[in-house]
């Protein structure tokens, strides 16, 4: 068995991540829902993130409806992602068990934020669910995408967790936050789990290079194509997600489309999840710290698998 190398903790940011974890700590009921519905007068996903805006052949009603069944699979997406984070974070924390126990407790922190997050997403599909027509389906299952994933190295599954959590960040601060037409309890539900968010970037990183550290670089090497697998998979996701969700539009919104417009229906569906799930997130800092643990051609190998994708 391979010995593994004795990382130093930066013990002073994962103290930092359990301070800031206390604070921002919310209840599902008590800070979020708090009695209320959702507003189904208004939009759940910005215009930012649901690309409707380039349908411009719909109505207004029409382009709320898209935004509301996007807003659905966004909040069934991060439950679904969130059950493969959790199960990794805990294993990642035994490393931590007897060592760094403040390091140990911004770890199980994070764990516990994640399978509440799940619940709180759970309970937001019920509550969709009740204002939305019958018909809608999530396909995805959460435990086979979770058992695909997690056979991936763990170098990999830390880098599309950071990836993930990271775009959290950016989708509220540029899409969310600015956005004025969304009902409110969707926009509060992503407040208060961007701010929890906030910590997992941040471990997400720390986690991700320690373990590069143990790493040969024969080992890297495998570990980046486990990324581009992992990337590939989520765009397999995407296909199918965003076909379903676009056919429940066309089912539901009460006029039938020419074959063109149903086609640049299904293709907005796609093009939007794919800039949610992938594109937003390569940007930025995920890139930053991407960069500093690959070589050029390992970077240059990424991107040229990710160019279909990227569009
Ligand atoms: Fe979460
Ligand atoms: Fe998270």
């Amino acid at each position: 068995m391979q010995q593994a190398v004795q990382q130093p903790i930066d013990s002073k940011r994962y103290a930092k991540s359990v301070q800031a974890s206390k604070r921002v700590r919310f209840d599902i009921d008590q800070d979020v829902i708090r009695g209320r519905t959702f507003d189904f007068a208004k939009k759940f996903l910005p215009d930012g993130l649901s690309k409707v805006q380039t349908l411009t052949f719909l109505s207004e009603r029409e382009k709320q409806l898209i935004s509301q069944i996007q807003g659905r699979s966004y909040a069934n997406i991060f439950g679904l992602v969130e059950r493969f984070i959790a199960a990794k974070v805990l294993e990642v924390s035994r490393e931590h068990w007897f060592g760094d126990q403040v390091a140990l407790e911004a770890l199980v922190r994070f764990t516990d934020e994640e399978i509440k997050h799940q619940e709180m997403f759970r309970r937001i599909e019920q509550m969709i669910a009740l204002g939305m027509p019958e018909g809608y389906t999530f396909l995805p299952e959460p435990n086979a995408v979770a058992a695909a994933v997690l056979s991936k190295s763990t170098w990999a599954v830390l880098a599309l967790t950071c990836h993930i959590e990271i775009f959290v960040l950016a989708h509220y601060r540029e899409s969310i936050d600015p956005d004025q037409n969304l009902s409110d309890l969707w926009k509060d539900v992503f407040l208060h789990h961007m701010r929890e968010e906030s910590q997992h970037a941040i471990l997400d990183e720390l986690e991700w290079q320690r373990e590069d550290a143990k790493l040969t670089p024969e080992a890297r090497d495998q570990a980046v194509n486990d990324l581009i697998d992992l990337v590939g998979a989520v765009d397999g996701i995407l296909q199918v997600q965003s076909a379903a969700d676009a056919d429940y539009f066309l089912r539901i919104c009460g006029r039938t489309f020419g074959r063109d417009e149903a086609e640049k229906i299904r293709a907005t569906f796609l093009a939007a999840y794919r800039w949610q799930y992938i594109v937003s997130g390569v940007q930025g800092r995920f890139s930053e710290v991407l960069g500093r643990l690959i070589t050029p051609a390992q970077f240059e190998r990424i991107g040229a698998a990710l160019a279909p994708i990227m569009g």
